[in-house]
C-alpha cells in the first residue's frame, strides 16, 4: 500500500472518469418490464454476461407439466463452453412454458439450441414444433448434426397476461428440447406500426406491423464486426455483411466514426441500434470526384411464402458538411425510397435513421436491397451509404412461420396422450385468422415521400421515449 495519498489531481480525474463511466452505462441500460431468463433442464441459476437465468427446476418455474419433461445434462461440456448450453429440458409429449407479462405489448422471444451428445441421447436427433402464443414459430425443426449454437428470435404482440410457448415433438417416439428461453418486453419504439409496402406501386403503406409474429433472420452491421448480445442495447446478435454483399468490394468503402452517434427525436433511439451499428458503414466511393453510377446491392437468402419486414438503417458518419449526401434506396430491385437526404431528416450529421420497408413475397429465395446514386448526387459527396439491415420474416395466413399448417393442426398432429391442454389456447387465433385471411386489409399511404422520417412517432408512447433520448444526447 504505497499509494495511499494519490495526488489531488489524480483524485478528481479518477472521479470524473468513474463519474462518465457510470452515465455511460445507465444511459444504454435498457431495463425491460417484462425479464424472464430460463435456463433449461439445469438445477441451478446461471449467469450469462450479467443476466441470470433461473432454473426452470424450481416450484415456481414458468414449466407446466414437467413430469411429462426430462432434464439432460452435458457431461463433458467444452471448457469455452457457455453454461446454459450444457443442460436442455426433453420434451417426449407436447409440453409448456407459460411466462406471466405485466406490460402488454411486443416482447421478445429467443429460443436457444445447442444440440449436445450426452452418454444417453444425441441432441442432434430431436424433431418438433414449437408453437408461441398460437403461431407456428418452428415447425419440423431440427438443429441437426451441426454442433453449433443456435439462436430463434421472434416479436410477439402479447395483450393477455402470458406468453405460452410449446414444444410438440415432430411425431409419436420422436422429442423436443431446448437450452434457454428469454421472454423480454421490447423497448416501446422498437416495432413500429407501419412500414412502407414495396412491390412497385409506390406509397402504399403496411399498418398493422406490431401485430404480426416477426422472425429475425438477418441481422447485419454493414461495414462492421459482430455485436454480441453483451454489447447490444437489447441483448440482439448482429454480423458483418462480408458474404451478402454482391456489388464488387472496390466500389464500396468501411467506414469506422470515432465520435459520438447523435440519437435525437423523431431519428433512431440506442434500442433501435446501438452505437457499434451507426459507428461503422459502407459507402459507395467517388473516384476523382465524379459520382460512379452504381448500385451497391446486398443478397438475403429467405423462405419463399412469406412477406418481410426489412429495417434499413443510415448513419451518415462519411459526410465532410450537411447536405452532401442523397441517394436512392431499392428492395427487390423497386425504388423503395427516393432521393433518400438523410441531411434535411436528422439536420445533423452522425444522427441515425431508419425506414421500415416490407418485402412481398417474390418467390426468388432472396432478398436484394440496394443503395446507388441519383440525379441529385455530388460530386465529393456520398453517393451511397448503409449501416445496418434486419430482415425479418412475417407470419403467413395461417399463423405460422414454418409452413402451410396451423397451430391447431400442428396439435391435432400429435396422435395420443393429452393435448387438451393445450387446444384451448391455440384455437381461437386459428379461428380469427381464417376470417382475418378473407379480410386481409391494406390501407394506402399518402404521397408524401417527407411522411416517412415521421414513422417512428406512430408509435403510441414513443413521444417520451424520444424526449429521454433527447435529453440524454445532450448530457
Ligand atoms: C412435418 O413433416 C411431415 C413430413 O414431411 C409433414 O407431413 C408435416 O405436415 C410437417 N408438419 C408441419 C407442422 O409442418
Ligand atoms: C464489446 O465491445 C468492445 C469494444 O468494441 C470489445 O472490446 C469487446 O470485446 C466486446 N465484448 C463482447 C463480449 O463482444
Ligand atoms: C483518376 O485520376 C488519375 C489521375 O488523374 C487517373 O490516372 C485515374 O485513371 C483516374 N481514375 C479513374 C477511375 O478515373
Ligand atoms: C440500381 O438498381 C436499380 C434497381 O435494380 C436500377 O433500376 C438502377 O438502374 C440501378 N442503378 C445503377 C446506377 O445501376
Ligand atoms: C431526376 O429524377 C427524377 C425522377 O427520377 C426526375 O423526375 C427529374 O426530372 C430528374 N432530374 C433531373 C435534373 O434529371
Ligand atoms: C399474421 O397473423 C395475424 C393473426 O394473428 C393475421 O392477422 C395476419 O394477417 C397474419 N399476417 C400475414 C402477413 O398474413
Amino acid at each position: 500500500m504505497e499509494e495511499t495519498h494519490l495526488p489531488r489531481a489524480h483524485t478528481f480525474s479518477l472521479l470524473i472518469l468513474t463519474f462518465s463511466l457510470l452515465s455511460t452505462l445507465s444511459l444504454s441500460t435498457f431495463s425491460p418490464t417484462d425479464n424472464h431468463l430460463i435456463s433449461c433442464g439445469s438445477t441451478v441459476d446461471t449467469t450469462v454476461d450479467n443476466r441470470r437465468f433461473i432454473s426452470d427446476s424450481n416450484p415456481d418455474s414458468p414449466l407446466l407439466s414437467s413430469e411429462q419433461t426430462t432434464p439432460l445434462t452435458n457431461q463433458n461440456p467444452s471448457p469455452y463452453s457457455v453454461e446454459i448450453y450444457n443442460s436442455a429440458r426433453i420434451f417426449k409429449k407436447p409440453s409448456k412454458y407459460a411466462f406471466e407479462i405485466k406490460e402488454p405489448g411486443t416482447h421478445m422471444v429467443r429460443l436457444h439450441f445447442h444440440a449436445f451428445f450426452s452418454s444417453n441421447l444425441d441432441l442432434s436427433g430431436a424433431q418438433f414444433h414449437v408453437l408461441v402464443n398460437g403461431y407456428v414459430a418452428l415447425s419440423n425443426f431440427s438443429v441437426g448434426k451441426v454442433r453449433d449454437i443456435v439462436v430463434k428470435e421472434y416479436f410477439i404482440w402479447a395483450d393477455s397476461d402470458k406468453v405460452v410457448i410449446s414444444f410438440v415433438p415432430a411425431k409419436n417416439g420422436n422429442y423436443g428440447f431446448v437450452n434457454a428461453i428469454e421472454v423480454i418486453s421490447a423497448p416501446k419504439d422498437l416495432i413500429a406500426d407501419a412500414g412502407f409496402l414495396v412491390n412497385g406501386n409506390k406509397d402504399e403503406k403496411f399498418v398493422g406491423l406490431t401485430k404480426q409474429a416477426l422472425e429475425t433472420v438477418h441481422r447485419i452491421n454493414v461495414g462492421g464486426p459482430k455485436v454480441t448480445p453483451f454489447n447490444d442495447t437489447v441483448w440482439r446478435t448482429w454480423i458483418p455483411d462480408y458474404e451478402f454483399l454482391k456489388s464488387s468490394k472496390d466500389l464500396s468503402k468501411q467506414m469506422y466514426f470515432d465520435g459520438r452517434i447523435h440519437y435525437q427525436y423523431g431519428g433512431a433511439s440506442r434500442e433501435v441500434g446501438p452505437d457499434f451499428v451507426y459507428k461503422t458503414a459502407r459507402v459507395i466511393t467517388n473516384t476523382n470526384g465524379s459520382v460512379i453510377n452504381v448500385n451497391m446491392t446486398w443478397e438475403f437468402p429467405v423462405d419463399e411464402g412469406y412477406k418481410y419486414l426489412v429495417r434499413m438503417h443510415f448513419c451518415d458518419i462519411a459526410s465532410i458538411s450537411l447536405g452532401l449526401i442523397h441517394f436512392n434506396v431499392y428492395v427487390n430491385g423497386y425504388l423503395a425510397y427516393e432521393d433518400l437526404d438523410l441531411s434535411s431528416i436528422t439536420d445533423t450529421l452522425a444522427s441515425p435513421f431508419y425506414v421500415d420497408f416490407v418485402a412481398d413475397d417474390d418467390s426468388s429465395g432472396v432478398l436484394r436491397v440496394s443503395v446507388g446514386p441519383t440525379n441529385k448526387t455530388m460530386a465529393y459527396g456520398v453517393d451511397g451509404i448503409l449501416n445496418g439491415v434486419e430482415i425479418m420474416k412475417m407470419n403467413n395466413s395461417v399463423g405460422s412461420l414454418g409452413g402451410k399448417i396451423c397451430a391447431v393442426m400442428v396439435l391435432k398432429s400429435w396422435p395420443r396422450g393429452n393435448i387438451s391442454v393445450l387446444v384451448p389456447i391455440v384455437a381461437g387465433v386459428c379461428l380469427f385468422l381464417s376470417l382475418a385471411v378473407l379480410m386481409h386489409r391494406r390501407t394506402v399511404g399518402r404521397r408524401n415521400p417527407a411522411a416517412w422520417s415521421k414513422l417512428p412517432t406512430e408509435v403510441p408512447g414513443a413521444g417520451s421515449n424520444y424526449g429521454n433520448q433527447h435529453l440524454s444526447g445532450k448530457a
